[in-house]
């Protein structure tokens, strides 16, 4: 039951796995050390300062066995949900492996789930975050994008006309089409790849305005856009339109994920939203319920734009109590299931999280958000660009029960799939005339699977 095409491993010079797991890795790695440092120095208690002096003494020995290219050794039992998933698959899958030679996506994965096991085995700071600190400030320097959003989006959306009139529902298309835009360029500004970032390169990267959008259309290089609004314009007719999102990124991206589930309830496209995030701190910036709860907070509470106006402030609370709002009658959701925290790809979710593929077979749409979600779906492997989507990702497309699923991702890796008939020339051409297109985060694809409803 695997794909035909070879998975990309760290040793592939010519793919990202290998810097990747040569030296983004272990500078990702460095950076929480500083950052655990920097926390060490504001302890006052003994106690837990030896307790956080071996945390750090954990990062330093998997420094060493991340840059000796050790190998895989099975994951300690730490009382977390997900320990039996990790060491069945590494025992029968990975045994002797060792970061390099292990796919890829496994052993990137294996690297935060070691980092994880850094904290989960001590006393005081089982869930230390060492990314937390960089997701908040990268969201604090987004000033000028969240309040782009939030100006506009504050006010309850009121469409133009009477409701089930033809313009109506084109002024609705517009509004679907625009936003699904700004949930899908809200992946560019995720933290692993963008370390250090300066306010400048935040700005660019996060523009959201309708012109800006309007030129970025050329750069979906699989674009199943418009057969997405057929599809969500018919769940308004259902009883219970359900859209589940798979999230990503915290901060910036987790905001327009935001603003675009508001417009879903809110048009009545969709009457529930399931968001879908990690267990403990993942590929530096996905979501953590931590993050979820200080997004919303802050959006009411906080003060982390100092020179903003009156105006843009309230309209980030109005944004905020609004969305709190909706978690709390049961609109909003927020989960996290084990699975999502594992080395497997999608094609085994079915069989290695049956109660989840059920959970997620009840839904309307799954949204899968990003780069690294998309390398799931599609099995981290070399498939040809031309491969139509249903095929780059197997059982998710073809086991009974099935639900229909959108991958809205940035293009941040090897893997490009869905690009059409055209697609093996049009990726060719883009290998010579654009080396670094499949990692530079410029290009995107927009791809529907009608999934195999029961
Ligand atoms: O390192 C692997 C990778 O998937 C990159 O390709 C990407 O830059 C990063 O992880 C995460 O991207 P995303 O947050 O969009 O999943
Ligand atoms: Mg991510």
């Amino acid at each position: 039951n695997n794909p035909p095409w070879p998975a990309y491993r760290g040793y592939h010079e010519y793919s990202f796995a290998h810097a990747t797991m040569q030296s983004r890795l272990p500078t990702i790695l460095g950076k929480a050390i500083e950052d655990v440092i920097k926390t060490l120095n504001d302890q006052s208690d003994e106690e837990r300062v030896l307790d956080l002096v071996r945390c750090i003494d954990r990062m330093g020995d998997l420094m060493t066995d991340l840059s000796g290219n050790a190998k895989l050794r099975p994951i300690v039992d730490d009382g977390e949900a997900d320990v039996a998933l990790w060491n069945k698959e590494i025992a029968k899958y990975f045994q002797g492996k060792d970061f390099m030679n292990a796919p890829w996506l496994f052993a990137e994965a294996y690297k935060y789930r070691r980092l994880h096991e850094c904290f989960s085995i001590s006393k005081f700071w089982s869930h230390y975050d060492v990314f937390y600190r960089q997701k908040c400030d990268t969201f604090s320097r987004s000033s000028d994008a969240v309040f782009e959003l939030s100006t506009r989006f504050a006010e309850p959306f009121k469409l133009m006309g009477n409701p089930g009139a033809e313009e109506t529902l084109e002024a609705e298309r517009l509004m679907f089409l625009e936003l699904t835009q700004v949930c899908l360029w809200g992946n560019s500004t995720d933290l692993s790849l963008l370390i250090n970032m300066t306010e400048d390169q935040i700005k660019s990267l996060q523009s959201t305005g309708g012109d800006h959008l309007a030129a970025t259309e050329k750069n979906i290089l699989g674009n199943h856009l418009n057969e997405l609004w057929d599809t969500v314009k018919n769940m308004r007719e259902k009883t219970g339109g359900r859209v589940d999102f798979v999230l990503d990124n915290a901060g910036f991206e987790l905001y327009c994920d935001c603003v675009y589930a508001d417009f879903l309830l809110q048009s009545g496209l969709a009457t529930q939203i399931r968001f879908h995030g990690k267990r403990y701190p993942w590929f530096v910036s996905d979501v953590t319920r931590k993050d979820w709860d200080w997004l919303l907070n802050t959006l009411v509470y906080g003060q982390l734009f100092p020179t903003a106006s009156d105006v843009e402030l309230e309209s980030l609370r109005r944004l905020g109590r609004r969305w709190k709002q909706y978690e709390q009658e049961g609109k909003w959701v927020y989960e996290q299931h084990p699975f999502w925290c594992t080395g497997y790809t999608f094609w085994e979710l079915h069989a290695e999280a049956p109660d989840l593929f059920l959970h997620l077979s009840h839904s309307d749409l799954v949204i899968f958000k990003g780069d690294l979600n998309h390398r799931k779906l599609a099995y981290d492997c070399a498939a040809p660009a031309s491969t139509p989507f249903d095929a780059a990702i197997g059982p998710m497309a073809s086991s009974p029960g099935a639900p229909r699923i959108a991958s809205l991702r940035t293009i941040k890796s090897d893997v490009v799939v869905g690009l059409g008939p055209k697609g093996d020339a049009i990726a060719q051409k883009l290998d010579e005339m654009e080396p670094g297109w499949k990692i530079s985060g410029k290009y995107a694809v927009i791809l529907l699977s009608e999934g195999r409803p029961g």
